[in-house]
């Protein structure tokens, strides 16, 4: 017999032996062993009700030997023989036991699959060609790998609610319900606020939202995700994209500093949608609607394309060459002590080194970078706005981000400050600076994704690209560094950030030599110590913890306390 582990017990999954930890979930232990078992009710960050029956499995024993009969004996891999239970038990809810059986295949298991899917699919409509879901409906799916083929069923289908709005975000259609009560479990235990349940019994059992309330809380959206089927769908995004023509982009949340992780659907350019990603130390499997819907702005009216310069009082367009020559020359006629430079806490690792960079070749005086400050809401969002404040204390080495702008403020009343370069920010909306205070400098430098007041009061406006058109790193409020990849292209001739600051150093007469971001991220880790010895491909999809910052992230937290409570396998 195998050498057994204090805490790990033999299992045999399709004939073959493996060790788990005592408490492994059946279903769970065979996904680790590369045997997937279809389910639908079954969410590994719920509670397991075990209503669909889907992942009903064929287990066994050794057999205990009747009174005064000989103990079996080991076969030649030193485990008991196996003694088959002919009634299935569902893999979601049971736990592994010491030398246990487990048949994922076979007439039995496959025969409990067909009839579930027969089940299932009695009262289900056959509308994929206009489901929102097909392409990602794992009832499809399931259909053709575990399903019979043809129904039994000829009564009449029970016509249920259709198109029902169940919150301002979300819509249900309740003949697609197959009742696995994952959108009720999420509400009640992730969101806290139980407003679904079912009502009636039966085939007449119906998902409804309680009378007088909706699904309005800022998680609602996470439904849709996990509902495995297309009963619910986001106002949002229905019937925009089928998803199989979508370009998927593993990206970060940049709306503050958790920095969930989430993929980016788009196509031709054009980003359709955004779904959370899981990242069990930073945002679970969850993320809030508030973060995944604020993206329409990116393809908006409002982007800035081409480089401006203001001439008689107007803009008009201009080339890079220009627009950089101008700014440069401007710079180049005043002392350091009368620029000051104003960066982003919403810029890469990568840029705000290079602003670093700018900062020494032009001695500025001051450098400074918006703070962006907001309530938590003791989940995911964090009451820091920015997403890579961390980054700017580490990388720009500003110890206390925002200090400083009042004392730009009164040298720019005073006289003393001339020229602000202002970075990817907006100082008249989100900085306090007047227009009035603005309109006392000599020249004003802004760069930003939007026409705003600020670019509005610019000598030079150059068209900077947003979160979701550029790559780089960030770090997040726990510390953990994580990787922004480039989604979509930027509008007519912008340029990622990191390109404008070095076009900019270059422009003033510096070298640069650096051609891409992962360039630029090697020499940040050659200067930067916390950095030291990490390579881009080191950080991959799920980030790499860097610093100590003694920040947790709520959600991750209520996770933890859940898994080792039992309640979920997390
Ligand atoms: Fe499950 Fe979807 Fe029905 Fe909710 S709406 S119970 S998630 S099938
Ligand atoms: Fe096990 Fe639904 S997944 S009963």
């Amino acid at each position: 017999m195998s050498e057994v582990k204090p805490d790990l017990v033999d299992v045999q999954i399709d004939g073959v032996w493996h060790q788990f930890p005592k408490g492994t979930r059946l279903i769970e232990a065979c996904r680790q062993a590369g045997a997937e078992v279809p389910h639908y009710c079954y969410h590994p960050k719920l509670t397991s009700p075990g209503n669909c029956r889907m992942c009903l499995v064929e287990t066994g024993m050794p057999p205990r030997p009747a009174p005064g009969a000989e103990p079996p004996q080991p076969d030649e891999s030193g485990h008991l023989p196996i003694s088959w239970i002919p009634r299935p038990v569902i893999a979601c809810a049971n736990t592994v036991a010491p030398n246990m059986g487990i048949r994922t295949t076979g007439a039995i298991t496959e025969g409990c699959r067909e009839g579930v899917m027969e089940f299932l699919l009695a009262n289900h409509p056959l509308d994929c060609p206009i489901c929102d879901q097909a392409g990602e409906c794992t009832l499809q799916e399931y259909s053709v790998e575990h399903g019979k083929g043809e129904s039994r069923f000829r009564e009449k289908k029970v016509k249920k609610p259709k198109n029902v709005e169940v919150g301002p975000r979300v819509r249900l259609d309740d003949e697609r319900c197959i009742m696995c009560s994952r959108c009720i479990r999420f509400t009640d235990e992730i969101a806290d606020d139980p407003v679904l349940g079912f009502t009636d019994r039966g085939s007449h059992t119906v998902l409804t939202v309680y009378p007088g309330r909706e699904l309005a809380n800022n998680y609602s959206l996470n439904t849709v995700d996990i509902c495995p089927v297309g009963a619910l769908t986001s106002n949002d995004f229905r019937f925009q994209m089928r998803v199989w023509f979508m370009r998927e982009t593993n990206t970060i949340d940049v709306n503050c500093a958790t920095g969930c992780n989430i993929t980016v659907y788009s196509r031709q350019n054009k980003i359709y949608r955004v779904v959370p990603r899981q990242n069990n130390d930073v945002n679970s499997d969850w993320m809030p609607d508030s973060h995944r819907l604020n993206f329409h702005w990116i393809d908006g009216e409002s982007r800035l394309a081409e480089p401006m310069v203001k001439e008689n009082g107007g803009h008009r367009v201009a080339s890079w060459a220009e627009a950089l020559a101008k700014t440069a020359d401007k710079l180049a006629s005043l002392s350091g002590a009368e620029i000051a430079v104003i960066a982003s806490a919403r810029m890469t690792n990568e840029e705000l080194f290079l602003v670093n960079r700018l900062v020494k070749q032009i001695g500025a005086g001051h450098v400074e970078v918006v703070p962006r400050l907001g309530e938590a809401d003791g989940y995911l969002i964090s009451a820091d706005r920015n997403p890579n404040t961390n980054g700017v204390k580490l990388v720009l080495g500003i110890e206390s981000p925002g200090s400083g702008l009042e004392g730009v403020k009164s040298g720019i009343e005073e006289g003393r400050i001339k020229a602000v370069l202002c970075l990817q920010e907006n100082l008249v909306e989100d900085g306090g600076f007047s227009p009035e205070l603005l309109g006392k400098l000599d020249f004003l430098l802004a760069t930003y994704p939007l026409a705003n007041p600020t670019t509005g009061l610019a000598d030079v406006v150059l068209p900077g690209a947003c979160w979701a058109e550029k790559s780089g790193t960030m770090i997040n409020v726990a510390g953990r560094l994580q990787r922004l990849n480039k989604a979509v292209e930027g509008p007519g001739q912008t340029r990622e950030p990191w390109e404008i600051v070095r076009d900019l150093i270059q422009a003033l007469g510096g070298g640069n030599g650096i051609y891409s971001v992962t360039e630029l991220f090697n020499q940040l880790a050659s200067e930067v110590p916390e950095f030291k010895g990490l390579s881009w491909g080191q950080i991959g999809d799920l980030g790499i913890s860097l610093i100590d910052t003694g920040e947790t992230i709520p959600a991750i937290e209520r996770e933890k306390q859940r898994k080792a409570a039992g309640l979920i396998v997390g």
